[in-house]
C-alpha cells in the first residue's frame, strides 16, 4: 500500500530502465545464437528475469556483469528441462518461449502466475501446432500451464488479425528451425523489435506492405549469430513521467535515450496532438532502433482526443495512463478498438474505468475502450492495481495530480517492469 499527494510539479533530468521488450528479445536471440553475445544496459526487472531463468533452466549459460550480460548461446539446441518452466506475469516470456519450445524435440511444461494462467494462449498455440509441435494444456491448449514436444516443424502463412507483436515473434522464432518460408501478415505493423533484432543477428527476412497490409517472412534453418545488442530505455516507462510533466504546471524534463521506433512511440505523438509540448532531441540509432532524448514542458490545458483502432498497437501499453491524461483534457475523448486490453495483465479497460470513476472522473466503458470527459482536477480515491504495474503508475500519476490523498491498494507490482519507479519518481518530483 502506498499514499500519494498531488506534486507542485516535475523537474529534471531522467534515464529510465531499459526497454522490456528489447530486453526480453535479447535474452532469447541471444541464447539461440551461436557464439557469445552482450547485452548492454539489460532491464532487470521480474519479467525480464523470467526469460532469464527461463532460458536457464533449458541449459545456456548466463554471466551477469553489472548491468550488462554476457549470453553463451546454444545455436536452437537447447536441453530437456528437468522442471516446469515458468513464466510468471510476463505474457511476453510465455509466447515468444511457446515458439521456441516447439523447436526442441523434447518434453517441457510452461506455467505461469494467476494472472498469466488467465490469458489466452491459443493465439500461438494453434498456429505453431499447424507448424507441426506437439501442444496440450488446460482448456484445449488455450490457458497455461501448457506442454510441449516440439521438432519437425514446417513453416505456415499466417494472418495475425489482432496485430500482435507476440504471436509475430512466435511465429518467426518457430519458422527460423521450420521447413520452407514461415510468413506472417498483419493488418497494422505492431511492434516490430523481432525483424530489427533478427537482421542484427544475421537473419534474413522480407519485408513489405501488402494489400492486407504489412507481410515478414523467413526462410528455415538459417541461424543466428552472437552479437551485441545495447538496449534504450523504455519508451512504456518513460510515458509516466511524460505525463506528470504534461499535466503539472511549470514542469520541465529531459529523458535520455528513449526508444522511438515508431510503433511504440503514438502516446508521445498524441500528446503532442493534445497540445503538449513534447520534442525528440538527438535523434540517432542504437543496435538498429531509433533513439532520442525527450523533452517535455508543460504547456498547458491539453485538449480531448480521439485514438482510433489502427493506432491501437503503436500505444497499447500506455493507454492507461494516456486515459489518466484524457480525464484532465478538455473536452471528451475516446479510445475504440482497443478489445485486447481486456486480455493483458489485468482487464485494464474494467480497470481504468473503475479508477478514474473512483477519482470524479466521467467514464463510459466500451466493449472496445472507453470514452471520458475531462475534469479541471481529479480527486483523490482508492486505486485498485488488480496487480497490474501499468495500472499502478497510471493511477500514481492521477494521484500526483489529484487533491487530497490517494492510496494505492498494492505499488509493489510495479517490479514487473520498473522496480525502482517510487525512487526515480522521488528525483524528479518538486512537493
Ligand atoms: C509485447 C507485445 C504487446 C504488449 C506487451 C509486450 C511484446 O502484446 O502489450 O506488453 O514484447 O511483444 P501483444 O503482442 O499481445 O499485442
Amino acid at each position: 500500500m502506498l499514499s500519494l499527494e498531488r506534486a507542485k510539479k516535475v523537474k529534471g533530468e531522467l534515464r529510465v530502465p531499459s526497454d522490456k521488450s528489447i530486453s526480453h528479445r535479447a535474452v532469447i536471440f541471444s541464447s539461440l545464437a551461436r557464439g557469445e553475445s552482450f547485452i548492454k544496459e539489460w532491464l532487470d526487472s521480474a519479467d525480464t528475469r523470467a526469460t532469464l531463468s527461463v532460458m536457464r533452466a533449458l541449459g545456456v549459460r548466463v554471466k551477469r556483469e553489472g548491468k550488462n550480460l554476457r549470453v553463451y548461446g546454444r545455436g536452437y539446441s537447447l536441453s530437456e528441462p528437468v522442471d516446469v518452466l515458468n513464466a510468471k506475469n510476463s505474457g511476453t516470456t510465455a509466447r515468444l518461449m511457446l515458439g521456441v519450445l516447439s523447436t526442441q524435440p523434447f518434453f517441457s511444461t510452461l506455467t505461469g502466475d494467476k494472472s498469466l494462467r488467465q490469458r489466452p494462449m491459443l493465439r500461438v498455440v494453434e498456429p505453431l501446432r499447424r507448424m507441426g509441435a506437439d501442444i496440450k494444456g488446460r482448456q484445449g491448449g488455450d490457458r497455461l500451464p501448457v506442454s510441449v514436444v516440439g521438432g519437425r516443424l514446417k513453416g505456415i502463412s499466417f494472418y495475425n488479425e489482432k496485430s500482435s507483436a507476440q504471436v509475430k515473434s512466435s511465429l518467426l522464432l518457430a519458422g527460423l528451425r521450420a521447413e520452407g518460408y514461415t510468413q506472417v501478415v498483419e493488418p497494422t505493423l505492431s511492434r516490430d523489435h523481432t525483424e530489427r533484432m533478427l537482421s542484427a543477428f544475421g537473419a534474413k527476412l522480407r519485408r513489405e506492405k501488402v494489400q492486407e497490409g504489412h507481410l515478414v517472412e523467413l526462410q528455415g534453418f538459417q541461424d543466428l549469430e552472437a552479437t551485441e545488442i545495447v538496449c534504450p530505455a523504455d519508451p512504456s516507462s518513460a510515458s509516466f513521467f511524460v505525463a506528470l510533466a504534461a499535466l503539472l504546471e511549470g514542469s520541465e524534463l529531459l529523458l535520455k535515450e528513449v526508444l522511438v521506433n515508431p510503433t511504440r512511440d503514438r502516446f508521445f505523438r498524441k500528446l503532442k496532438e493534445m497540445g503538449a509540448s513534447v520534442s525528440y532531441e538527438d535523434l540517432r540509432e542504437l543496435s538498429g532502433e531509433p533513439v532520442a532524448d525527450l523533452r517535455v514542458e508543460y504547456s498547458g490545458r491539453l485538449k480531448a482526443v480521439e485514438v482510433r483502432p489502427e493506432e491501437v498497437p503503436s500505444l497499447i501499453d500506455e493507454l492507461p495512463v494516456l486515459a489518466v491524461v484524457m480525464a484532465l483534457a478538455e473536452g471528451t475523448s475516446r479510445v475504440t478498438g482497443a478489445q485486447e486490453l481486456r486480455v493483458k495483465e489485468s482487464d485494464r479497460i474494467r480497470a481504468v474505468v473503475e479508477n478514474l470513476r473512483a477519482m470524479g472522473a466521467k467514464v463510459e466503458e466500451l466493449p472496445d475502450g472507453f470514452e471520458i470527459e475531462g475534469v479541471e482536477r481529479l480527486r483523490s480515491g482508492k486505486v485498485k492495481t488488480y496487480g497490474d504495474h501499468r495500472i499502478a503508475m497510471a493511477f500514481s500519476v492521477a494521484g500526483l495530480t489529484a487533491q487530497g490523498q490517494t492510496i494505492i491498494d498494492d505499488h509493489k507490482c510495479v517490479s514487473v517492469s520498473y522496480p525502482e519507479f517510487y525512487r526515480d519518481l522521488d528525483y524528479i518530483l518538486v512537493r
